[in-house]
This record gives C-alpha cells, structure tokens and sequence, in this order.
C-alpha cells in the first residue's frame, strides 16, 4: 500500500514536475489533490519540454494513471487545450480520471480574481489571475459549480444562477462592470460535457481500490508549503492546501494510507507575487541566480524573485508535513559562487529566532542570519552518485540536510530526467 505524497517545500517551482516525472515510470497512479492551472510544472525528457499546468506530471510515463482529485479546481478550456496539445505530440491522455466532485473554475470566477487585484491596488496578491482564490470561496461558501453539475442542465442553470446572484451586483455595482448572463455560462459549460464525459470518474473509489490492491499511487501538490492557505505567509499564499494534509482530503484517502511525503527543495529560494521573503537578493546575485537557474515563471511569464537557502523555511516545511525525505534541485544552479551563504536562523526585532514565527509582523520583520558555505567550481551535471560531487558541494549538501530536518535522498543537478543523484530510494 505505497502512498506518496510530493510537495514543493518553499514557495512553488521548487521542481516537483520533474521530480513526479522521475518516479511515474515506477509508480501506477499520480493523483493532483489541490490547486488548479495556477501551478506550473516544467518536465524535460529527453530533448522534449512539457509545460504542464492542471494534468499530473505522471500523464508522460506510459503505465501510470493520471488522476485530478475532488481537491484540484478545474478550468474545463485549460483542460482540453492542454490534452490536445498532448495528443498532438504524441502523448496518450486517455488514461486520465477527473473527479465528479472537482469544482469548476467557471468565466465569472476568471473575471472576479481579475477585478479584485486590481481593486486591491498596491495590496494586491499577485496572483496568476486564473480564478483559483474566487473558485475555492465558492466552494466554501457551497455556490460553488462541480464536474457532475454539467451532466444535469437544470441543477446547473440553477447553480449558475444562486452564483452570480450576488457576484452581479458586486460586478456591476461596486466594480462597474457589465453584469454576467446565466445563459451564456450555462451554453459554455454544457459544451464542455461530453468532451470531458470519458475522463469523469469516482476517483476515491479507483485510488482507495488501488490501494487496497498494493499499487503504487503518488500524490502529486501543486504550489508548495509556505503557499498553503493555513501554513503559508497568509494572505500572500494561494486559497488551497498543498501541505501533506491537503492530499488526504483532496483525493478522499485517510492519514494512515500516507507511507512517506517527500519535500522538493531548490538549493536556494525562489518566489513568485507580493509577500514576505527574508533572504531575497536585491544584488547580482539575485541576478546571477535568476538569469542560471532560468528563473521566470511557466504559467505568468513573471520573473521569480531570488535569493539564498532559507533552513527555517525547511525545518518548518518538515514540520507541518511530516516529511520523511527531501529531494534538494538545483544544486548544479549554485556552481561558481565562492562562498554560499546560508540562512541558519532570523534575527527579529535584535533576537535571534530559530524556528518560523506565526505572527506576520514578526515575519515581515525577519532579517535573516547567514552562514557561509564553501562553494565549488566543478561541473557537476554530469554527476551520477553522491561521491562524484566535489567535496564542497557534499558538504553543502550535508549541511542543509543536517539544518532541514529530513534526510536529502536525491539531488537534482539538471532539468532532465537522468540528471539527478538517487541517494535512498523512494519506494
Ligand atoms: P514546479 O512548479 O515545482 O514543477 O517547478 P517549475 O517547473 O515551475 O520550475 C522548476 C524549473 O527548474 C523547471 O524549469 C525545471 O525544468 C528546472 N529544474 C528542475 N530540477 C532541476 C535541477 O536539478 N537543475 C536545473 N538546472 N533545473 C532544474
Ligand atoms: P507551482 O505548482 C509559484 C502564487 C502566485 C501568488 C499566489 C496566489 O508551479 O509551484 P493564485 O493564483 O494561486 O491565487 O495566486 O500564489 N502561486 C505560485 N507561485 N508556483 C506556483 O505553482 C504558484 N501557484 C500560485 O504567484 O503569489
Ligand atoms: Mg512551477
């Protein structure tokens, strides 16, 4: 009964893509559980680079099932396209599942993401302005439009309607904007029925009997921890849990099926949009780590804000996931700098702060504490087991493993598939 969970343990593109792709060959199932077409999921095989937004990164490896669980908020357009786009390439999707009970991230919710940034001004969040916060309050707010709704017109013009009820006042009233047609959503959203028909399954039947049948299934988050809706730098996180937790109610399976959780970690930090981040570069090395590490956003284009590893952000992450190995990318991104330095703990306020705060004055005003590592000038793609790292970039290594709480299993030192070092396997 092997479930893993994989997240980003920082603040999204930490290479869960490629780090999903890698294990598809050996596991049956890759289950999203969260997010939507916000994420961004980058997979180089072989010559071939696949931008994946909403499939599971598991739809490239021929025997694996991908699987979109009731957590994950789906946009039916970006869903075909990116099936499509697939096929054209030779991809087979026919295996995907789509939960009945996936919300839909309908053109309204699109628009009131849209509208609400821009009336939020300079306190805007910066999201990806693909609807996923205004989709996720419909749900919570139970006005919100499932996959199943599109298989009975009626109950759908119905909760089409209950919807934009209020959200056309506020459109129209406070945002002076022109109101939304019942009609016209309904005409769009029944058209998406019968293209999405063949995929539409009871997901937490088919993982629970996979399970049940001691297949390999692989919870695949999008985002990562200091994102989450309850764990992240709230409000300046994404309206989903992409915490291990997360994948547990976003694909109908209990705590105790969850054999490991696996943390992806850049071997610096990363962020995309407005929030706090203590060691983010302002300099040339912001630059230079940007410019190596190709740091630029898949689904917005945006340029990533950089800066130096964070431990506190990787102990929190072991934390409130309970994770058991990390998988540490990028480590080839970090060759040619002399000297790294390495967040070790914040200094707040004049005190010295070991663990993440929860309050976010605090966190606003955390100045970080560097340590100085070593660096290395050695090529180190082509490295195939830990020993043919220069010492330098295993003692780095070891260092942030000692300071993150889990043990690092495997190194990443490429985009591709076969350039990564497997130190302990997953499985
Ligand atoms: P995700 O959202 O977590 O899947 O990550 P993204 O795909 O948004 O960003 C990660 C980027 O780093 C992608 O362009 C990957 O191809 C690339 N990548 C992943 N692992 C490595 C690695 O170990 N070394 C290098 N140089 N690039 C990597
Ligand atoms: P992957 O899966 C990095 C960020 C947005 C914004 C905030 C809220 O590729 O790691 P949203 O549109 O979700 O309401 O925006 O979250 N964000 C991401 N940042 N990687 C992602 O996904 C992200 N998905 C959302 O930039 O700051
Ligand atoms: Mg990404």
């Amino acid at each position: 009964m092997p479930a893993l969970v994989l997240l980003g343990a920082q603040w999204g593109d930490e290479g869960k893509g490629k780090a999903t792709d890698l294990l598809g060959g050996s596991v049956d199932y890759v289950v999203r559980y969260q997010g939507g077409n916000n994420a961004g999921h980058t997979v180089v095989v072989g010559d071939q680079k696949y931008a994946l937004h909403l499939l599971p990164s598991g739809i490239l490896s021929p025997g694996c099932t991908p699987v979109i669980g009731n957590g994950v908020v789906v946009d039916p357009s970006v869903l075909l396209s990116e099936l499509s786009g697939l096929n054209e390439r030779g991809v087979d999707t026919s295996k995907l599942l789509l939960s009945g009970n996936a919300h839909i991230i309908t053109p309204y919710n699109v628009t009131v993401d849209k509208v609400t940034e821009r009336f939020l001004g300079k306190r805007k969040i910066g999201t990806t302005g693909r609807g996923i916060g205004p989709t996720y309050a419909d749900k919570i707010n139970r006005v919100g439009i499932r996959v199943q709704d599109l298989y009975d017109e009626s109950i759908l013009m119905q909760k089409v309607e209950a919807a934009l009820d209020v959200k056309n006042q506020i459109l129209t009233k406070l945002y002076n904007r022109r109101a939304i047609a019942v009609d016209q959503v309904v005409e769009e959203l029944l058209d998406y029925a019968d293209k999405l028909a063949p995929y539409v399954a009871d997901t937490v039947l088919v993982i629970n009997e996979a399970l049940e049948e001691d297949k390999v299934v692989l919870f695949e988050g999008g985002q990562g921890t200091l994102l989450d809706i309850d764990h992240g730098t709230y409000p300046f996180v994404t309206s989903s849990n992409p915490t291990a937790g997360g994948a547990c109610t976003g694909a109908g399976v209990g705590p105790t099926k969850i054999s490991r959780v696996i943390g992806i970690l850049k071997a610096y930090t990363t962020r995309v949009g407005a929030g706090p981040f203590p060691t983010e570069l302002f300099d040339e090395d912001g630059e230079a780590l940007r410019r190596i590490g190709g740091e630029r956003g898949v689904t917005t284009g945006r340029d990533r804000r950089c800066g130096w590893f964070d431990a506190v952000i990787a102990r929190y992450a072991t934390r409130v996931n309970g994770l058991t190995d990390f998988f540490l990318t990028k480590l080839d991104v970090l060759t040619g700098w002399e000297q790294i330095p390495v967040c070790v703990a914040y200094e707040i306020d004049g005190k010295r702060v070991e663990e993440l705060p929860y309050s976010q004055t605090d966190f606003h005003h955390a100045k970080p504490v560097y340590e100085m590592l070593p660096g290395w000038s050695e090529d180190i793609s082509k490295a195939k087991s830990f020993s043919d790292l220069p010492k330098n970039a295993q003692d780095y290594v070891k260092a942030l493993e000692e300071m993150s709480g889990a043990p690092i299993s495997a190194i990443g030192v490429g985009p591709g598939r076969d350039e990564t070092i497997q130190i302990n396997s997953f499985l």
